[in-house]
């Protein structure tokens, strides 16, 4: 069995473990991969920049970062660029490789960055990495398979004073249910992710055509200014909302809650009334 995340009542639910079985998940780390083909100083500079507005900081010189499921490892990147130490994990070996890899052509031989594999679910692993002046964790705790336990895990490795910045999906109650499906469906077999990709992806395209049209005067508009949403492209967060599954999602007002009872304030608060992540940087104060 494993839990899924109840906020409202402050409860886990169990549900049936099969849901999250492993061939289920999402392969976080394959679309990261393909995405590292894109990977250039422009989208660098976007990371950078959005880390900043984010954080609300110039530089991170003499800090030091945890960044909790890295992914593709450019927000690693962007953290060791403004100067901080940096500390990169993932559940997903190949997302961990992407990591690396990123490391490996920015940073080679550097000391001041780590990367390896592990897990926000495994709490003595948290307490084995002593305590960073910035955890990060972007897009994550939601794709775990319990998401309570990550969102709880993450402050075993905040130092008195840090900087907790999480981003998590937008509770759309319905919709979100409706979408779970779909990911469920999209990660179940091959013919999933071939009919779930084959009737969401032009659609998509449509909808990103209308947006460049109406917002930028422009039909390629949406774009070529997807890449300022913190460097990313447009077609892997594409593959990465169709098949991001497990699949959680919660009201700000949840996590406000949720991380002011565990002795923090909220610092920033960027929310979104679509299907989106809110994001929220907490400082530890007690
Ligand atoms: C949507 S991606 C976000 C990546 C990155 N943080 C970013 O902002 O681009 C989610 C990442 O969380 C990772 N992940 C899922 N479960 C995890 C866990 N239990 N511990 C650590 N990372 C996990 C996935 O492998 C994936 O790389």
């Amino acid at each position: 069995m494993v839990t899924t995340c109840n906020l409202q009542n402050g409860k886990s639910e169990k549900v049936n473990s099969t849901e999250f079985s492993l061939h289920q998940r999402f392969d976080f780390g394959a679309n990261w991969l393909s995405f590292l083909n894109t990977l250039n100083e422009e989208r660098l500079s976007e990371a950078v920049v959005s880390l900043q507005e984010l954080l609300g900081v110039e530089n991170l010189e003499g800090k030091s970062f945890l960044d909790i499921g890295s992914g593709s490892g450019l927000s690693s990147l962007a953290a060791r660029r403004l100067g901080a130490s940096v500390y990169s994990f993932d559940y997903d070996p190949k997302s961990v490789g992407c990591t690396q890899e990123v490391k490996n052509r920015y940073y080679p031989d550097d000391t001041d960055w780590y990367v390896e594999q592990g897990s926000v679910l495994d709490r003595d692993y948290l307490a084995s990495l002593g305590s960073f002046d910035v955890v990060y964790s972007w897009g994550v705790l939601h794709h775990t398979g319990d998401m309570l336990e990550g969102l709880h895990n993450v402050t075993i490795a905040l130092s008195d004073q840090g900087l907790l910045c999480v981003a998590i999906y937008n509770d759309q109650e319905i919709t979100s249910g409706f979408w779970k499906r779909i990911k469920k469906m999209y990660c179940s077999s091959r013919v999933g992710k071939f009919l779930v990709s084959s009737l969401f992806l032009p659609l998509f395209v449509v909808q990103g055509i209308v947006i460049g049209c109406v917002k930028y005067r422009n039909p390629v508009g949406h774009f070529i200014h997807y890449k300022k949403k913190r460097g990313m492209s447009v077609y892997h967060d594409w593959i990465d909302w169709l098949g991001g599954y497990p699949f959680e999602v919660a009201k700000p007002e949840e996590i406000i809650r949720f991380y002011t009872t565990q002795g923090c304030v909220l610092e920033n608060l960027i929310t979104t009334n679509r299907l989106g992540c809110n994001q929220f940087v907490f400082r530890k104060v007690v």
